[in-house]
């Protein structure tokens, strides 16, 4: 512990408190239907919150603040597999002894949260980390943000100063970029901009399809080269989410990815990937290393998993003062969560072929293949993914039966989200915390699911 104020007797209470939190929260181990008595207070605190909100929840849950692994616990008592773990936030499992010392760690600062002004230990710390584990590439510098929205509107400014009057942006089908006022242009759905002004010029290339593997990499560059061709060179960068979250999970391949890349070099346009979701979540710390992309990234950014936000840039590309600032870098205790979880990550075994996250994605497509030729024959007509963001289609992968279907199975215990249309997929961003009697019992579920539902 180097932060805050120390003393012999702190770190004698510390030491004690962490583990009392810790044998606490690892009694939260297993799955377990709602209290009786507690099922009334669920709903009528939900439904307050409703009425606060304005809107409803996709599910009845509020969680307790108890939950260990790959378990959480609700307000009314149950327990429920979390596979989806706030999208995509948790990797490491509920009550991970890192979450619980980076917490423990930040009660002893004087602040809650640290900002761009006058800095802090914390963020210094983390963006070593990071910049550290990002030098194989043309990446050189780490700015904070709260948001991966805003870290992509951070993206996105860092490239215009540089390519003004350039402005114009290319993107993907099927992409999702975040909320912000720019973002939701780059997002693809026009469903989530309704009664918006056009307020940036973005154009949409296809992604890869996987369903025509062999033609997939012509059908994009045709349609850049149309762009170009139709509008001429008046683009500033090419933005990419490597692997597609929201979409359900699509990605190409490294020569796919390579083939654009080099387009985009060619005519003079920076290379953005937004790996707010597959940081940290595939056979490497980042997905463009994963693809073996180190030599063609320009600027990346992250959130979720980091417990922090942010974009990474190349000298080449550092902004001028005054166009990036804000108040917060972020909490205390996400910058120091944020640093130890990039430090176990990468001293763990968990990347490379023989790494967890490999074993677990096989882990979970071998239970794919078994049901989906067995029990399930027929109801099961797509799985996939890669590392731990996983997804799959049950019966005629509609958005109404994809959602009956969730519902039955957070019922039955496992708790997992949407992504896509038309398929609609359900997603999992599965924890590391996985043992395989989880596994096991996962797909006893998902089984028992599909034959009620399908
Ligand atoms: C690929 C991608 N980019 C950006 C965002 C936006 O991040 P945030 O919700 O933190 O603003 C998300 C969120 O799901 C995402 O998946």
């Amino acid at each position: 512990m180097a932060i805050g104020v120390q003393s012999a007797e702190i770190q004698e209470h510390f030491n004690k408190l962490f583990t009392s939190i810790l044998l606490e929260q690892q009694k939260y181990d297993h799955i377990k239907p709602a209290d009786e008595d507690k099922k009334e207070l669920l709903a009528s605190k939900l439904k307050e919150y409703e009425q606060l909100k304005g809107r409803g929840f996709f599910y009845q849950f509020m969680a307790s603040g108890k939950g260990h692994g790959p378990f959480v616990e609700m307000i009314d008592g149950s327990i429920k597999y979390d596979l989806i773990n706030g999208i995509g936030v948790n990797l490491l499992g509920h009550s991970h002894p890192i979450y619980i010392k980076a917490n423990l760690e930040a009660a002893t600062s004087d602040t809650m949260m640290t900002g761009n002004l006058l800095s802090y230990q914390e963020p210094y710390e983390l963006s070593k980390v990071l910049i550290e584990a990002v030098k194989k590439s043309p990446l050189r510098h780490f700015w904070f943000s709260c948001s991966g929205s805003f870290a992509n509107d951070t993206a996105l400014k860092i490239l215009w100063q540089k390519k003004a009057p350039n402005y114009r942006l290319i993107a993907f089908q099927k992409s999702f970029a975040g909320r912000s006022i720019a973002m939701q242009d780059v997002t693809y759905n026009p469903a989530y901009r309704e009664g918006m002004p056009n307020s940036i010029p973005v154009d949409h290339v296809p992604h890869y399809n996987y369903q025509d593997p062999n033609n997939a990499l012509k059908n994009t560059l045709q349609a850049l080269d149309n762009l170009i061709k139709n509008n001429g060179n008046i683009y500033c960068a090419i933005t990419i989410e490597l692997i597609q979250g929201e979409a359900g999970f699509i990605f190409g391949t490294k020569e796919y990815y390579t083939g654009i890349f080099k387009w985009a070099k060619a005519h003079g346009l920076y290379v953005w990937i937004d790996e707010v979701q597959s940081f940290a979540r595939t056979h490497q710390l980042f997905a463009y290393q994963m693809f073996g992309l180190d030599k063609y990234v320009d600027i990346v950014t992250v959130g979720k998993v980091l417990q922090a936000c942010g974009t990474f840039y190349s000298e080449e590309l550092n902004p001028k003062p005054g166009l990036i600032a804000g108040t917060f870098n972020g909490s205390v205790a996400s910058m120091n969560a944020g640093k130890a979880i990039v430090r176990y990550l990468l001293e763990g075994n968990f990347y490379g072929e023989n790494g967890r996250i490999k074993e677990l994605e096989n882990k979970f497509k071998d239970h794919f293949h078994r049901l989906s030729t067995s029990s399930c024959k027929g109801k099961i007509p797509y799985y996939g993914g890669v590392g731990t963001m996983l997804s799959f289609e049950v019966g005629d992968a509609s958005l109404e039966l994809t959602n009956k279907f969730m519902k039955k199975l957070f019922e039955n215990g496992i708790i997992t989200f949407s992504a896509g249309k038309e398929p609609t997929r359900i997603r999992f961003l599965l924890p590391l915390a996985l043992l395989d009697e989880h596994i096991q019992e996962i797909f006893s579920i998902l089984e028992k699911t599909i034959l009620e539902v399908i």
